[in-house]
């Protein structure tokens, strides 16, 4: 807030200056989020105390947040929280003798993406305190952006509700008035109550044991950004996977998440090997119903994911890595701001295959590094210049739709070329370094490039100067020396794709029963888009792709199926669609069918028809791609 107040008084001495707006000449800070009113210059919160009742009837959290906030402007009289359509009926601010004053507060404007500023008056007696405590008691809206309430029948077992969070990027405000910037790191503790048989789960001490009483406590030890806290209910059960490990489901699916996951407990022991102590106590994973909008969400200590990585072959639990991985990178060292997001997901994508490689082997890491590499690819050909660098301009829109594979894949490549450059044994140690210098910490794009620069750039025989990784991290596309992943059981794939649709060899030669599931989605990509029907045709007689249970085989087959306009298709087509609810799974297809020249009519009526089961986010990404508002 300081600094915005600042950048509005150069701002208008420049307007007054030359008598025009000049809204360009006030500079980029890339140290600002530019995604959250807090002031967080004047105070910082340290500590969150949650007291919040789960009411499924109303569809709301009701309760208290208490903040104990430290003073870093000791002339400051406000604080400022974000938040989001939530109704905040008291604040006041608790003495240390347990006493407590009414605070005033009133909300600033709301903006349709951030939300609304709340801005809480100290009472005078309180501008000089040190530390502060703020009890803020609140309800959330049915449609905080955040949380969603399933009821019974969108859940595996069909007789309880189940109610989640989802708070990356900026949603932990709709569910908790906070400083919603990853900026700020803090511990927390919560009282949860419940139906009495339903469970709370939190990104906390979660305790396997715990009696389900309707009434449960969690505590944070670690400091975490607002984006990590997450919260579900419902009828979930935990099983054990390995001795700090374990999956949280329904009964319904719980046997067949401890085998899908059968790999956790590994994955944890090797992964420490690799990047240093895990830090976080247990690891545990969370299988929610199919409209989670995410294949993983990296909350701290347990994972949420979505249930169509249940291929039954445990061929995708890539994710897992993936999700594990960001305990250090992202959890332990965390963007300053969303727009540094490649340092959690470009770092957490490399780390992921290097863990892929060690649990399973280094041709299916690099089927999975060639796959996201293709993506990779087809992102560049549509994402504006300007947002093809790892760390971009991000000073406006929604941080929800600065996804893509950019800060992913680009990262990965990124830093497999750092280690290309340097040897793996040098990297390796390098990247320990890292965790352990900036543990617990919020870094800049620009402090892990100082960092860089000191402990790799600058030996003696470094042959990667500073301007080369100022190509990697600011300039578009992809720089010549990017080392482009190769797999040879990838490349077969493709080649039968090709002999097969020259009519070079027949259908019943292509021996995918011999391939991975990654080789097929491959396979599926590398086919012609000139196909004929009957062709397409011959394939799903002979593979049954509609009829697969692999979401990735799916998501592969009926992008195709939309693209090629094979009819005979839709049925099962339309059944993918309501079957799974993860964005990446189902948005490409409705695109492909709205961009098929035929099919955008019947795309939307598919929408329509499908949305009161998707999470919002998945309906603004679908509503965006069908050309629909989303209102
Ligand atoms: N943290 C992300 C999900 C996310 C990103 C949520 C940005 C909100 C804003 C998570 O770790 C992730 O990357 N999930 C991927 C996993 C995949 C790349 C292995 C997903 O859901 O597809
Ligand atoms: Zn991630």
């Amino acid at each position: 807030m300081q600094s915005r107040f600042h950048l509005l008084m150069f701002a208008a001495i420049l307007v007054s200056a030359c008598g025009e707006e000049a809204p360009e000449m006030v500079p980029y800070d890339p140290a600002r989020d530019y995604f959250s009113f807090a002031n967080t210059g004047q105070f910082v919160t340290e500590h969150l105390a949650l007291d919040l009742t789960v009411d499924f009837d109303k569809q709301e959290l009701r309760g208290s947040a208490t903040h104990r906030m430290r003073r870093i402007d000791s002339a400051a009289t406000e604080v400022v929280l974000d938040t989001r359509d939530l109704d905040v009926t008291n604040v006041r601010v608790l003495l240390a003798d347990g006493s407590a004053a009414a605070a005033d507060f009133r909300f600033g404007e709301t903006d349709a993406v951030e939300g609304s500023p709340l801005i809480v008056g100290l009472p005078e007696d309180f501008n000089s305190a040190a530390e502060l405590k703020l009890e803020l008691n609140y309800t959330t809206s049915p449609d905080s952006t955040a949380l969603q309430w399933l009821p019974a029948d969108l859940t595996a077992g069909g007789e309880h509700p189940l109610m989640f969070s989802q708070s990356q990027a900026i949603h932990a405000r709709s569910w908790v008035p906070l400083q919603d910037t990853p900026a700020v790191r803090i511990t927390y503790e919560a009282t949860i109550r419940t139906p009495p048989q339903l469970l709370a789960v939190m990104s906390a001490n979660n305790d396997p044991l715990t009696a389900r009483s309707g009434e449960y406590r969690f505590e944070m030890p670690q400091p975490i950004p607002s984006y990590l806290l997450a919260i579900a209910v419902g009828n979930i059960f935990f099983a054990p996977l390995g001795e700090e490990t374990g999956v949280y489901a329904e009964p319904e699916l719980l046997e067949a998440s401890v085998f899908e996951f059968a790999d956790t407990q590994e994955m944890l022991e090797q992964a420490e090997g690799l990047f240093g102590p895990y830090q976080w106590g247990r690891y545990d994973l969370l299988v929610l119903p199919p409209s989670f909008p995410y294949g993983g969400m990296e909350n701290p200590r347990l994972s949420f994911l979505t249930p169509s990585l249940l291929a039954g072959d445990r061929s995708l639990v890539a994710v897992v890595a993936h999700e594990l991985a960001h305990s250090w990178s992202g959890n332990l060292v965390t963007n300053a701001t969303w727009r540094d997001q490649w340092l959690n997901e470009g770092m957490t994508s490399y780390l992921e295959s290097r863990l892929m490689e060690v649990i399973y082997d280094t041709d299916r890491a690099n089927e999975e590094r060639v796959l996201s590499y293709q993506e990779l690819l087809l992102n560049l050909e549509v994402v504006p210049a300007e947002m093809q660098a790892l760390a971009p301009r991000l000073d406006s829109g929604d941080p929800d739709d600065f996804q893509g594979t950019i800060h992913y894949s680009k990262g990965q490549l990124f830093l497999q070329y750092l280690e290309d450059a340097f040897g793996r044994d040098e990297f390796d140690a390098f990247i320990s370094s890292y965790f352990d210098a900036f543990a617990f910490q919020t870094i800049t794009t620009e402090r892990f490039l100082d960092y860089l620069d000191e402990y790799l750039l600058q030996i003696e025989s470094s042959k990667v100067g500073r301007a080369d990784v100022e190509q990697w991290l600011y300039e578009p596309g992809l720089p010549e020396t990017v080392p482009v992943p190769t797999s040879a059981t990838l490349d077969a794939a493709q080649a039968m794709a090709a002999a097969w649709a020259d009519k070079k060899v027949d259908v019943a030669e292509i021996p995918i029963d011999s391939w991975s599931p990654h080789a097929t989605v491959h396979f599926i990509n590398s086919l012609p888009a000139n196909l004929s029907l009957d062709r397409v045709a011959e394939l799903d007689a002979v593979f049954a792709f509609s009829n697969t249970q692999n979401a990735e085989i799916g998501r592969a087959w009926f992008i195709q199926v939309a693209e090629l306009r094979y009819e005979a298709a839709y049925e099962p087509l339309i059944e993918y669609l309501n079957r799974y609810g993860r964005g990446r799974l189902i948005t490409p297809v409705y695109a492909a069918l709205a961009q098929n020249g035929s099919d955008l009519d019947r795309a939307r009526d598919v929408f329509e028809r499908a949305r009161a089961a998707y999470h919002p986010i998945t309906e603004a990404s679908i509503a965006r791609a069908l050309g629909l508002d989303n209102d």
